[in-house]
């Protein structure tokens, strides 16, 4: 766990840098030729944030760490200016919620809004089991009755995916982790780059809710946009004369490609689903609960609602 001092300190500091971007990202949306990708906001950012949190560690008092868990304790004795250099700060933010409560639907807007990349789990699964591959072949059957895919394997495939340049400056993950093991192995993977989860956002819907907007979802695969026949209708969608949407209109907004329905989001294995989430995956809280990071969120609302709120908790209103 962190001090409080240690945490709260980094909360401030990231809190800034947070703001800072969505801010500078805002305020230039106005004028086409000036407008800059979040990602070159946030390289400008990364020296000030560089100094600044190099300049913050300076002042914490090394004894009241004694029991920080959250960064390599050894490697913040060290000092090594180059290792803050390099890796402070990195924001790594988890979307957490149960099944339809919203990450992929309010994922891909924190990934524009804060320019670094939304890493789902499950999307990466589902690719690895459209290309048959050998992790795709094991995780199928288990994906579609709505069981848990091994940890060793969504372990190995999050390490590898964390470790390419785009998430230096951090990410958001999706669907990950879902059990203690997962917890537990993440903060291993940060540590030893000495960075920690920045935040966790609770999404909160009630169970009976949720089987609603599974069922009438629709994706676009390769991005993983989420779409609802009836809360989020993609743009071409046509109905039959039964009510039903024709499959053949339903198509992403953005690429016009086709959408398709996921082999899980049936009400049988959201039953599954949902029991693993509360046995499995609601305990992870209490692990990030005392470090003051946990923020909730009412999902159970409008869409447009639930991303004011999220706004909220990244610190930007
Ligand atoms: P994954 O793909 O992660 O599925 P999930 O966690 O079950 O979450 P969903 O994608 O179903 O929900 P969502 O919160 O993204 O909802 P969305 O925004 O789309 O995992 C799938 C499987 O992969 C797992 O079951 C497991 O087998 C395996 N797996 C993945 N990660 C794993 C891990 N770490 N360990 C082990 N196994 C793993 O919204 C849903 C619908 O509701 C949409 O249609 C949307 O338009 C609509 N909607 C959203 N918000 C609202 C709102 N406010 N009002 C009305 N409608 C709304």
């Amino acid at each position: 766990m962190f001090s409080s001092r240690a945490s709260s300190g980094c909360q401030m500091l990231r809190r800034s840098l947070i703001s800072t971007r969505a801010r500078s990202y805002g305020s230039s949306s106005g004028g086409a030729s000036t407008k800059l990708h979040p990602n070159q906001m946030a390289v400008g950012v990364t020296t000030a944030a560089i100094a600044a949190g190099y300049a913050y560690y300076k002042q914490i008092e090394l004894p009241t760490m004694d029991v920080v868990s959250c960064s390599a304790k050894d490697e913040i004795k060290s000092g090594s200016r180059e290792f803050f250099g390099e890796y402070w700060p990195r924001n790594i933010i988890i979307l957490f919620g149960p099944p339809g409560s919203g990450k992929g639907t309010h994922g891909p807007n924190m990934e524009e809004m804060l320019g670094i990349p939304q890493l789902s789990t499950g999307d990466m699964l589902r690719a690895a089991v459209t290309a048959k591959s050998p992790v795709g072949m094991k995780a199928k059957a288990v994906m579609a009755a709505g069981g848990l895919v091994s940890d060793e394997i969504v372990v190995g495939i999050i390490k590898e995916r964390i470790a390419q340049p785009d998430c230096k400056l951090g990410f958001i993950l999706d669907g990950f982790p879902r059990t203690l093991a997962q917890a537990d192995a993440l903060n291993k993977m940060l540590a030893e780059d000495g960075g920690c989860v920045s935040k966790v956002l609770e999404l909160n819907v009630p169970d009976e809710v949720l089987e609603e907007r599974i069922c009438g979802r629709w994706i676009h695969k390769k991005s993983g946009r989420s779409y609802h026949v009836k809360f989020a209708p993609p743009k071409t969608m046509e109905k039959a004369s039964d009510g039903n949407p024709i499959a053949s209109s339903m198509k992403d907004d953005l690429t016009g490609e086709p959408l398709m329905q996921r082999p899980d989001d049936t009400a049988a294995a959201l039953i599954k689903r949902l029991n693993g989430y509360h046995s499995e995956t609601v305990p992870i809280l209490g692990h990030y609960a005392p470090n003051g990071i946990v923020k909730k969120i009412n999902a159970n609302q409008g869409m447009k609602e639930v991303w004011s709120q999220i706004l909220d908790s990244l610190g930007k209103n």
